[in-house]
């Protein structure tokens, strides 16, 4: 199973809700980098993780991969086991919904494994209650995420758009940044706090029918931005020198730290990540396009 990582085009945050987490108004968008998950019957559910940041994520029972692979087997009274292998690419704690991308996979690749009759609504459901951002992983593509991001319409997007991600050194907890955006709001006027309900992205949506990045990229926007940079403030040295070598847009991806540079096509992507490797201005770069499919099958059992 392949399953692609995130960006969002959009992330608009509205106020926290009774329940801890905020209300957005997100476009999301999957890029080609993708984690790979294989899964084969096994004792329990257990998991093994390759990779060169293979040892910053947690195998146990509070893996989302394998909280998944649990959930699935109880709601559809499943007594085999399975042994999930994951190749991770997509960068830990990167704000490119790695994690939920897995659990996306982890359900799919279960339901086939064990033969499950569960349809794509049954996973998509229960993928919800894992993390706000497992159903995109599973539907990819483009699509407005409204909620806590999991109520999803796919949106209407035209070509397709090159970018080149700057992985950080150290991860960012999505927690931590929305704490810091909760804290920073105390500290500003009322008329300047966010609304209980955030604003539509519809500039963006609009920009994304054209297909053209230079009509996309000053519509780029993240709430989360302000917050993140202010955990960690060498972001902002990776982001000037995009803007210097001649980016269209710098953009924090979900909760951050990754940042992700729209760039016109794709030899000026691999021009813009020569440049940023051999400024060391991140721990990797890669060049990505995106919108591509969600979690998808690529080797027959
Ligand atoms: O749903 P997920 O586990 O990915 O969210 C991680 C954390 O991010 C939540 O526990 C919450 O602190 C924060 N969050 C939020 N509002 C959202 C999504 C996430 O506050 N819409």
């Amino acid at each position: 199973m392949r399953v692609p990582g995130k960006v969002n085009l959009a992330l608009r945050v509205g106020a926290r809700r009774e329940d801890g987490y905020h209300e957005l108004a997100t476009i999301f968008q999957a890029v080609s980098l993708y984690d790979e998950v294989e899964a084969s019957l096994g004792e329990g559910v257990t998991c093994e993780m390759l990779g060169t940041q293979a040892h910053l994520v947690q195998v146990g029972d509070n893996n989302l991969a394998v909280r998944a692979a649990c959930l699935l087997a109880e709601r559809f009274n499943v007594t085999d086991g399975v042994h999930l292998v994951i190749d991770k690419r997509i960068p830990v704690a990167g704000g490119m919904a790695g994690g939920s991308a897995d659990a996306a996979a982890a359900l799919l690749a279960c339901a086939r494994l064990w033969g499950v009759d569960a349809s794509f609504e049954d996973l998509v459901s229960l993928g919800a209650t894992l993390g706000a951002d497992v159903p995109f992983a599973l539907m990819g593509g483009c699509a407005l995420g409204q909620g806590r991001g999991e109520v999803l319409t796919p949106v209407l997007s035209r070509g397709t758009y090159s970018w080149v991600l700057a992985f950080a050194h150290q991860g960012l907890s999505t927690p931590a940044v929305f704490r810091t955006l909760d804290d920073m709001q105390e500290r500003v006027p009322e008329s300047m706090r966010l609304a209980s309900h955030p604003p539509m992205p519809a500039d963006v949506m609009r920009a994304l029918t054209t297909g053209d990045p230079t009509i996309l990229a000053p519509t780029l926007v993240n709430d989360l931005h302000a917050p993140a940079l202010a955990l960690a403030p060498s972001l902002a040295t990776t982001i000037r020198a995009g803007q210097e070598a001649g980016a269209l847009a710098a953009l924090l991806s979900g909760s951050g730290p990754t940042i992700a540079f729209l760039v016109s096509d794709e030899y000026a992507a691999t021009d813009l990540a020569v440049n940023l490797s051999s400024q060391g201005v991140a721990r990797e770069v890669r060049v990505v396009s995106g919108p591509v499919s969600g979690a998808t099958v690529i080797e027959e059992k």
